[in-house]
């Protein structure tokens, strides 16, 4: 039985940039932490474009959580003794109700309508469900936008959801540790949303202290 505490609730939804999610999950499951994973069908759409074209669909055969579980196993190196994949309407998940659903959960990448649909509480599927039940719940929800250029609609809802206690961490990744590849450049990402969720966890170089702006930047990933 895994507590609220140590399991967290990961929904990819269909932004560009599904690597950073799908590393988080890695990350997340090979630290032996429980994940509710949501999938929204644009998310299997941009997997699918970006990691790999054979990512099932959510109607795949015969059995969708299955087949994606596999997928993710054998395919993308998760853990799946971690991993629980409800269906995008399934109400009975513990993620939809306040008193079992994790206190913690990110959005990665967040698109802009799920975005607006969290900041507006429609929960209309499993995903906006989840992370209206954790900011009502006052936990910590982590959404990490990809989008460019931001339109006013777009800034208007972050603001909403700040206000609402929500992180917003756009998929923005710095390049002061001299990245020497795109692992590198989403491992930066995904360091800044372990950090977020209070994970002792370090996967990417971090800044030394005392370290001058005016000379060579030095780092160290432990
Ligand atoms: C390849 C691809 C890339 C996309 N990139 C973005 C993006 O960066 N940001 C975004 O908000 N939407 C993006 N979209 C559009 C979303 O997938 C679309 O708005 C979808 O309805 C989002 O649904 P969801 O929030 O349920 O995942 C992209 C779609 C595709 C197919």
């Amino acid at each position: 039985m895994t507590s609220r505490q140590q399991s967290i609730t990961l929904a990819i939804t269909g932004a560009s940039g599904a690597q950073y999610g799908l590393r988080l999950l890695q990350v997340l499951t090979q630290h032996k932490t429980t994940v509710h994973c949501l999938l929204s069908d644009a998310a299997r759409v941009v997997i699918a474009a970006e990691v790999n074209a054979d990512f099932p669909a959510r109607n795949a055969m015969p059995e969708p959580a299955a087949a994606t579980a596999d997928f993710l196993a054998t395919h993308m190196g998760i853990d799946a003794d971690y991993l629980i994949l409800p269906d995008h309407h399934d109400w009975f998940s513990c993620v939809a109700s306040g008193s079992s659903a994790p206190r913690r959960m990110v959005v990665c990448p967040c698109s802009m309508g799920t975005l607006a649909a969290i900041a507006h509480g429609m929960s209309d599927n499993l995903i906006e469900r989840a992370a209206d039940v954790v900011i009502k719940e006052r936990g910590r929800l982590v959404l990490v936008p990809r989008e460019a250029p931001l339109s006013v609609i777009h800034l208007q809802n972050m603001l909403v959801l700040a206000q609402a206690g929500a992180v917003i961490l756009p998929a923005a990744p710095g390049f002061y540790a001299k990245p020497q590849s795109i692992t590198d450049l989403v491992d930066g990402v995904v360091q800044r949303i372990l950090d977020q969720l209070d994970l002792d966890i370090d996967i990417a170089a971090r800044w030394v202290a005392g370290a001058s702006a005016t000379t060579t930047p030095a780092f160290r990933r432990d």
